[in-house]
């Protein structure tokens, strides 16, 4: 098959001002960089020129900086969903030039399908291989590039020859049928096989190959300090309680690992204990620890969307191809988030907190309530159907001025019927089968910083006995949030009585 072959220039132009976009990649990798970054140009080009220039922007997940940060900067982007991770994005997003949808991340493959975010105008992806039937093998993620190709107008198609054949093989692309013809997704273990290695692309629609050699060059994660050792050591020590205790089955159950810098400590510390036995992984996002752990046999199996690894990782995993080639399966956001599977498999969920609050709510996106960090991503899709749900903070942030155990999270996004365990280097709250003042209890004394815990003692204290079955003070909720805002340290709060 042949595609017209242009520079990334060419193709940009071919962009109209309005369109809606669809950019594949997911967690930063396997996203177009060439293109992506020539329309950040041309738009800069049409606004010096006095002509209006911005598009919608649907991506599966977070994408790089020359998406995120060249567009944001050129003024470039009208809406945004459904996830980002991009300091400059956030920064437009929270000054409202950007309308944000923050949405699920197994959802919004879905809504592009049933057509509810509208006509998508465009599709660029990344491929590594372009087939000869015109089909693409993509490269270091899935997200939602097949039903951004099935459902685009048009799409234009980054060849990138920096991966060589390595990922031939590792992709599993599987797009449903619509309702109501949809049928079960056939996954009984995390590597079971349901569709094709490559994407099918149908040829009337390409306009463009831009063909490059750029890497995603992902960055790199904190080293591990003190608090997130304790946070990795906490959850491995209650994932070993309860397998010893029958809570967990003998052959374990496969394992989900959120985002960031914390995510990655704690699946570095399950490795790390040898009483947990080598496990398999069904996630999201795949990590720098867990290539470690596949090397060192503590991982068996890991199934995701992405490779979200640094470079020196990922050329680690394609030094050893031998050993990773069957170990590592990249699906879509739409099969690796789906409650169906999640709920089959007995995952075991392990998501990152901004702030929970001391009845098991957690606001994983909001700081402040107000400010967008990232998003929800899929923390939510693997927290809701999980077999254990296990959500993470530190207990302090900034220096200490913010306590991240609050009486009332300022935004929701799992709720008290999704968290089943908090976890912070202070200890583990396991909130399963507990009333809201059982689990505020055990939240303060377990999770709280000593810091704060007289602070949020007293709280619970102000409405405790007067009947309530949640014992909120509604007028001091947020006196914690407020004390922060106008004193900048959450200790000077005082509640009224
Ligand atoms: N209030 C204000 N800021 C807070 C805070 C709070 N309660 N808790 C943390 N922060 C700040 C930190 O200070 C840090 O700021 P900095 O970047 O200026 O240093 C930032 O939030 C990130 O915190 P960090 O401790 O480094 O955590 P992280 O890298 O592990 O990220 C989340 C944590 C919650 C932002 C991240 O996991 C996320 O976006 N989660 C939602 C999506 C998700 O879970 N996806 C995975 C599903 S598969």
């Amino acid at each position: 098959m042949t595609y017209p072959v242009m520079t990334a220039e060419e193709a940009a132009r071919l962009i109209k001002n309005g369109d809606v976009v669809g950019i594949g990649g997911f967690s930063s990798v396997g996203v177009p960089k060439a293109v992506p970054s020539a329309i950040a140009k041309f738009a800069t080009e049409e606004h010096e020129a006095g002509r209006e220039y911005q598009i919608g922007l649907v991506t599966g997940g977070a994408t790089g900086p020359a998406v995120d940060t060249d567009l944001a900067l050129a003024h470039a982007v009208k809406f945004r969903t459904p996830f980002q991770s991009n300091a400059n994005m956030r920064k437009a997003i929270n000054s409202g030039e950007v309308q944000y949808f923050d949405c699920h991340l197994s959802m919004i493959g879905q809504d592009v399908a049933y057509g509810f975010l509208g006509k998508l105008n465009v599709a660029i992806v990344e491929a590594s291989e372009i087939l000869d039937n015109g089909n693409i093998i993509l490269s270091t993620s899935v997200g939602i590039s097949p039903t951004l190709v099935q459902k685009a107008e048009k799409v234009i198609i980054e060849l990138n020859s920096s991966h060589g054949s390595n990922l031939k093989g590792m992709h599993d692309i599987y797009l449903p049928e619509m309702p109501p013809y949809r049928k079960p997704y056939m996954i009984t273990s995390p590597g079971d096989r349901i569709g094709t290695i490559d994407v099918p692309v149908d040829p009337k629609k390409v306009i463009a190959v831009v063909e490059t050699n750029l890497r995603d060059n992902q960055a790199g994660f904190k080293p591990l300090d003190d608090d997130t050792r304790a946070i990795g050591a906490h959850v491995s020590n209650f994932l070993v309680s309860e397998l010893k205790r029958g809570g967990i089955p003998k052959e374990f159950l496969p394992l989900q690992s959120g985002v960031g810098n914390i995510a990655n400590a704690v699946i570095g510390a399950l490795g790390e204990n040898s009483d947990v036995p080598a496990f398999s992984m069904f996630t999201e996002v795949i990590q720098n620890s867990v290539i470690d752990l596949i090397l060192k046999g503590r991982c068996n199996y890991v199934t995701g969307s992405s490779l979200s690894l640094t470079e020196e990782s990922l050329n680690t995993m394609y030094a050893h191809m031998d050993v990773f080639g069957n170990r590592v399966l990249l699906r879509p956001q739409e099969i690796t988030n789906h409650p169906e599977c999640i709920r089959r498999l007995g995952i075991i969920a392990l998501n990152t907190a901004l702030e929970a609050d001391i009845f098991g709510n957690v606001n994983s996106t909001h700081v402040m309530g107000t400010k967008m960090m990232n998003g929800i991503g899929g923390s939510a899709d693997f927290a809701r159907n999980s077999f254990i749900s296990i959500f993470t903070t530190p207990s302090l942030a900034k220096g200490g001025a913010i306590s991240s155990i609050v009486p009332m999270v300022t935004h929701t996004d799992s709720s008290e019927h999704s968290v089943r365990v908090l976890v912070t280097e202070q200890g583990v709250a396991d909130l399963r089968g507990k009333s809201p003042s059982q689990r505020a209890r055990l939240i303060i004394e377990n999770c709280a910083h000593p810091d704060y815990k007289q602070l949020l003692w007293d709280y619970l204290k102000l409405s405790e006995g007067k009947g309530l079955h949640t014992p909120h003070s509604l007028k001091n909720a947020f006196k914690m949030h407020i004390a922060y805002e106008e004193t900048g340290d959450m200790r000077n709060a005082k509640f009224e009585y």
